[in-house]
């Protein structure tokens, strides 16, 4: 159900590689919702994956550039206020890589080069895109700006190698930023906090399938899926939020605030009793 939340608005989306981008479905929703739209991701994604359906469905342009290239940034801006005829109202950073989990690097036998890159992909990158949009005075006042994190930034989370770094990195960008932009034009900067998702950059993580089941088991309300959080992702876009900024807001059905629950103890119960057998066996 559409309520024209985003209507008479303008975005640039970075990050649908497929349909189970979480930025898939946001591009998705923020049409729906009234929005127009210009998509982006590098040039090997866009080869690679299928953004030329999105943009088909969604009317819009894709621009290809690489978010690490602050040239490729400025003629994405450039392209985008040409294409909207100027300045325009919304951000989603939905970019995330690192070759350290890529090619297998533990947290204790980083490669540097890769971690570089990790953190100028999936954090840096953050910073550039503000940067360049906000020289180029691209967004309007009240414009809003989201990026996608994880709660590894947090938490120490089994797996998530040095993406836990980016993301930390990147929340501290949306506070610092936040502030500069807030103060100048009254644009808002948050980070929004995702439950474990089943992507393409998801299913890179160590032991994603267990780690759905167990934060599944451990919220309240379940894991919220990428269309989830598209809805939460519109409402930011919105006139609804205009006072949330330098937030990192969770959007994970309830686990930033869970210990231990009552379905993820069963199961580890359950597990603990096979334990036992083994050594029960093996005396
Ligand atoms: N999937 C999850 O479990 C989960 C949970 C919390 C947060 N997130 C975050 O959500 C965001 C989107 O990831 P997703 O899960 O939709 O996976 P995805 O693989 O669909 O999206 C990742 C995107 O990053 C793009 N990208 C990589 N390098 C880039 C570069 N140099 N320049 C521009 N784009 C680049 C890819 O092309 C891809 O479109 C990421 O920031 C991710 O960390 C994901």
């Amino acid at each position: 159900m559409a309520y024209n939340l985003l209507k008479g608005k303008k975005g640039l989306v970075f990050g649908a590689l497929n349909e189970q981008s979480i930025a898939w479905k946001v591009a998705q929703r923020a049409v729906e919702e009234g929005a127009e739209i210009v998509l982006t991701n590098t040039p090997v994604s866009i080869r690679m994956g299928t953004i030329d359906e999105l943009a088909k469905a969604c009317n819009a342009p894709v621009i290809a550039a690489d978010a690490t290239s602050v040239k490729d940034l400025e003629n994405l801006i450039d392209q985008t206020m040409e294409h909207f005829g100027g300045k325009f109202d919304f951000i989603l950073h939905s970019i995330g890589m690192s070759p350290n989990v890529r090619k297998g690097r533990t947290y204790d036998d980083l490669d540097y080069d890769y971690l570089a890159k990790t953190l100028d992909i999936s954090a840096i990158s953050f910073h550039k895109v503000i940067q360049v949009a906000r020289k180029k005075d691209a967004i309007n006042d009240w414009g809003s700006i989201v990026a996608l994190t994880y709660i590894a930034a947090q938490r120490t989370l089994y797996g998530y190698n040095d993406m836990a770094d980016a993301k930390a990195l990147l929340e501290s960008i949306a506070r610092s930023f936040g502030y500069i932009y807030g103060r100048e034009k009254c644009v808002r900067i948050n980070t929004v906090s995702q439950s474990p998702t089943p992507t393409t950059a998801g299913k890179g993580v160590l032991g994603m399938e267990d780690l759905l089941d167990y934060a599944e088991r451990v919220s309240p309300l379940g894991n919220a899926s990428a269309d989830d959080c598209a809805g939460y992702v519109l409402t930011l876009f919105s006139d609804l939020t205009r006072k949330v900024t330098m937030q990192n807001l969770f959007h994970d059905g309830g686990f930033s605030s869970m210990g231990m629950s009552r379905k993820a103890m069963t199961t580890y119960g359950k597990g603990l009793e096979v334990e036992y057998e083994d050594i029960r066996l093996k005396k």
